[in-house]
């Protein structure tokens, strides 16, 4: 290890929460408490539709899967900064930072997969009812599931291998709380021309192609929502898709915040609050945004708890 380069030995610091120590007992409870809550919530989830057969369907499968991947996205980001603020050691080893870089890419990369995927089930349940069980059959489930894991990986592989091009001379202080790609790219005092052209069509391959999925889905949807003509009816389908529709929302809403400025004006204090958002409070709101709107998702989580029948109907 002694004969390797200076540079790559000595790491980054993660300066996202150092700034104003006397919040550290407040930073330190708040993301304790909400990593707490979405490892719980998302435990619950993947637990209740494991357990009740009656919720082996592709939506369920699918939202397993999403919290699946939020519980990894949160061990990803979560644990390593209460580590940093708890410890006040904001060090991060150079092949540490890149491997939370490339995880935090492919969960992220998944969820956005994912969420197309989940508005694609809704399309054909909405729009294609007579047609749900052929089009949405188990192959099919686990194809889509499988290539948005293949997708994210390769997709999060290729910029991280480039990433290990760059060196970093001048400083080492990352101005935020874990390896994230902007502010790892405004430190590279190497030539990023090829980096940033390869990032910007993964970004347009994996937001624009997944968010018309999305779009599209949705606009079939209301057309066939419109078109039934008893208000219960209308209300029934559309409340199958709100909570969709709510994690979408929060999910593509902050990545736009963060992603969609050029690297040169990106700003530490939005990019790190949004990327609290989308990293910590998104990942624990999805599991109540799904069980609290849904009705057999609650029952399945009272009984689950040993309640009996869900006692809020
Ligand atoms: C993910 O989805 C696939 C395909 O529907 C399913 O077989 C699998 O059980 C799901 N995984 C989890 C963790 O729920």
């Amino acid at each position: 290890m002694e004969t390797r380069n200076h540079t790559i030995l000595s790491g980054f610091l993660l300066l996202g929460f150092s700034e104003h120590p006397q919040q550290r007992p407040l930073l330190l409870g708040l993301f304790l408490v909400m990593y707490l809550v979405t490892l719980l919530g998302n435990l619950l989830i993947m637990l209740a539709i494991g357990s009740h057969p009656h919720l082996h369907t592709p939506m369920y499968f699918f939202l397993a899967n999403l919290s699946f991947v939020d519980t990894c996205f949160t061990c990803t980001i979560v644990p390593k900064g209460l580590v940093d603020i708890h410890t006040q050691d904001h060090s991060i080893s150079y092949t540490g930072c890149l491997i939370q870089m490339y995880f935090f890419m492919v969960w992220a990369l998944l969820d956005d997969f994912l969420l197309a995927v989940m508005a694609y089930d809704r399309y054909v349940a909405i729009c294609l009812p007579l047609h749900y069980t052929t089009v949405m059959g188990p192959r099919r489930c686990l194809l889509l599931v499988a290539a948005s894991w293949l997708c994210s990986n390769l997709l999060a592989f290729s910029l991280t291998l480039l990433m290990t091009q760059f060196s970093f001379c001048a400083s080492h202080s990352i101005p935020h709380f874990f390896c994230d790609v902007p502010p790892l790219l405004k430190l590279a005092c190497s030539d990023t021309h090829t980096f940033q052209v390869t990032m910007l069509t993964e970004a347009v391959l994996s937001g624009v192609v997944p968010l018309t999925c999305v779009l599209l889905s949705y606009a079939h949807i209301v057309h066939t929502v419109l078109r039934i003509p008893s208000a219960g009816g209308k209300h029934k389908v559309f409340s199958t898709c709100s909570s969709h529709l709510t994690v979408v929302t929060l999910f593509y809403g902050t990545l736009f915040l963060v992603y969609f400025q050029p690297s040169s004006s990106y700003s530490a204090g939005t990019g790190m609050v949004a990327s609290v958002v989308y990293t910590v409070v998104t990942p624990m709101l999805n599991p109540f945004i799904y069980s609290l709107r849904n009705k057999d998702m609650k029952q399945a989580l009272w009984r689950l708890l040993g309640v009996g029948q869900c006692p809020i109907e």
